[in-house]
């Protein structure tokens, strides 16, 4: 089972920070880092999960509503008096590009295009664009629960590596009919309703809900030989630190 850092190491430090994707990059054996990305006002790519600042941040409002230097301002709580700001895309593909010291560059990133709410105009060409920059589109696989910006990042970049998102296995099988070529499902962990034989030759990245920073953490653990009994290849974890 190959295993992700879910918006970084999500459990220990604050999602999408810059804290959480160093943390993932020291974790040997790790996959990937997942994460998601989201258009300010001003055409900026930043990371940021939800469409509004107010649940990670100390801001109100939608991302689209302020430029760059603004959301800039805003601090995600880190514990111990610390603050950390909203990640510019930039400056985590720096951060990313020579990968982990453990991970001698081999490390993944899945982006997640946040498109599916607002469809953010030109999103996939300010991504594919930046990527390109840092020599990172080997490494890079592209998600969203929109088939059709899927289908402008394979129109865009016919190479790209590209994981479909839905709940269910099937609706993402049933958006792969729209031709956005991906080689990767990404469904629930509970919405395998499909069985093994009609998944095989795909990539399949689950992801799950539940605890996320600065919750305390369950200590329950997943099963995953009995996960990849059910096709799952891939798992998306807020703790990847503890399977790895
Ligand atoms: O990409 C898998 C997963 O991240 C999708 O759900 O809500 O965590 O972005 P969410
Ligand atoms: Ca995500």
């Amino acid at each position: 089972m190959k295993v992700w850092a879910h918006r970084g190491c999500s459990q220990m430090y604050p999602e999408n920070t810059i804290s959480a994707f160093e943390k993932a990059m020291e974790i040997e054996g790790l996959e990937g880092i997942e994460l998601d990305i989201q258009l300010t006002k001003d055409g900026q790519l930043v990371v940021c999960h939800d469409e509004r600042v107010d649940r990670t941040t100390n801001g109100i409002g939608e991302v689209r509503q302020f430029v760059l230097t603004e959301i800039r301002k805003l601090r995600i709580e880190a514990g111990n008096g610390k603050y950390e700001q909203v990640p510019v895309m930039e400056e985590v593909l720096e951060l990313f590009r020579d990968g982990g010291k453990e991970q001698k560059g081999n490390l993944k990133l899945n982006i997640e295009l946040k498109n599916s709410v607002y469809p953010y105009e030109g999103m996939e060409e300010k991504i594919i664009d930046l990527v390109y920059k840092y020599g990172l589109q080997n490494r890079v696989i592209y998600s969203s629960f929109s088939a059709l910006s899927l289908e402008k990042i394979r129109k865009l970049d016919v190479k790209a590596g590209i994981g479909i998102l839905d709940t269910k296995i099937s609706d993402c099988l049933y958006k792969l009919k729209g031709g956005c070529g991906a080689d990767a499902l990404h469904p629930c962990w509970r919405g395998l309703d499909l069985p093994k034989e009609r998944i095989s030759g795909y990539a399949v990245r689950a992801w799950f809900t539940g605890h996320l920073y600065p919750e305390k953490p369950t200590g329950k653990r997943l099963d995953l030989a009995a996960l990849e009994r059910l096709g799952i290849t891939d798992v998306f974890l807020n703790e990847p630190e503890k399977y790895v």
